[in-house]
């Protein structure tokens, strides 16, 4: 892909110990493909049959299926509790199926965990935390190796240049140079959500799994983070899934919506789900969706908001 554009603080940061050397080319993305030529392909990303879930004793969801297809934008949808969460585990092959089939990149659950890249629910950094965002970025690449103990060194190495090449490229990518050299905990939480976005980038995922990527973000940073994913996935051909619980950021983008509630769940197409008489069935109240003058859905009387301030979905 290599989109080479003006950086400053990062270039020097991976330059400065190599001064001289050669920049590193921009990382090829292994997994690189259109995302209209993936749709064609029409092949999944993951299958999801009959499945049943549980935590304890607690069947926490059954009867679930779905398919989601190469390159699409998935939403996860649902109130608090509901095992969303856990659906994203069973994916991730972290949690067990109680029953049902689930098949990930063509794979058991688990398998294919290195295509993946994976953004868990409920992040934060400590404020005086002094790791970089560009390290944080780069422990994507391999989770047990803090920071760049011998920078010098690893700079010298073939691998060590290509891994800069991906740490660059994946920081361009969310457009986070700016920040990237600053200690993480001292960055704002939009900021520190696109260096963990760049950090599951980084491996050139085909799959990538966020688990409300938005929460805790104020509106325009959740705007910005949604057309940034949709960027993702066009761009790069990524298939994103993503739990939300503020579906309005995402709407335009989404291909798919999986839909889970006490009554149930349901999958397909926005248009398709967010009806009154679906989301009446899934939540067992009577929810009304209503089409504003500019076409767009409004969906009022859904139980349970998410932080006790959202009554409307908005679907374009
Ligand atoms: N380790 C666990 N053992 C037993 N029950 C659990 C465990 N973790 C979660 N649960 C329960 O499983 C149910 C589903 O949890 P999950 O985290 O998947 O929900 P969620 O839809 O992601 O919720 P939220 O919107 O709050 O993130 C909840 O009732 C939760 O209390
Ligand atoms: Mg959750």
């Amino acid at each position: 892909m290599g989109r080479i554009r003006a950086w400053r603080p990062v270039s020097r940061l991976l330059s400065e110990s190599a001064a001289g050397r050669e920049q590193p080319a921009i990382a090829e993305a292994g997994s690189l493909a259109s995302r209209s030529a993936l749709l064609q392909a029409n092949t999944l990303a993951v299958e999801i049959r009959n499945a049943a879930a549980r935590r304890g004793n607690r069947l926490i969801w059954s009867g679930v299926s779905a398919e989601i297809r190469r390159g699409e934008f998935l939403a996860v949808l649902g109130p608090n509790g509901v095992g969303k969460s856990t659906l994203v585990k069973v994916i991730l092959g972290l949690l067990p199926l109680a029953s049902g089939e689930v098949r990930v990149l063509g794979q058991p659950p688990g398998r294919a965990n290195r295509d993946i890249g994976y953004l868990p629910q409920r992040r934060s950094f400590d404020p005086g935390l002094r790791v970089r965002g560009v390290d944080i970025v780069r422990l994507g690449l391999d989770g047990h190796r803090w920071g760049i103990p011998l920078p010098g060194l690893n700079r010298l190495t073939e691998r060590g240049r290509e891994e800069d090449a991906r740490v660059l490229d994946a920081i361009q990518l969310v457009d986070a140079e700016e920040f990237a050299t600053r200690p993480i905990g001292e960055v704002s939480g939009g900021e520190q959500q696109r260096l963990l976005i760049a950090q599951a980038l980084i491996r050139n995922p085909s799959l990538l799994v966020l688990d409300e990527p938005l929460d805790s973000l104020d509106l325009p940073n959740q705007a910005a983070s949604a057309a940034l994913l949709n960027r993702i996935c066009e761009e790069r051909g990524v298939t994103v899934l993503m739990v939300a619980h503020n579906v309005n950021p995402i709407l335009s983008y989404l291909d798919r919506v999986i839909y889970l509630a006490r009554g149930g769940s349901v999958s397909g197409t926005p248009e398709e789900v967010i009806t009154a008489e679906t989301l009446t069935r899934l939540y067992g109240t009577p929810i009304e969706v209503f089409r504003t003058a500019d076409g767009h859905l409004v969906v009022v009387g859904q139980p349970e908001p998410p932080h006790g301030d959202v009554h409307a979905h908005l679907v374009s």
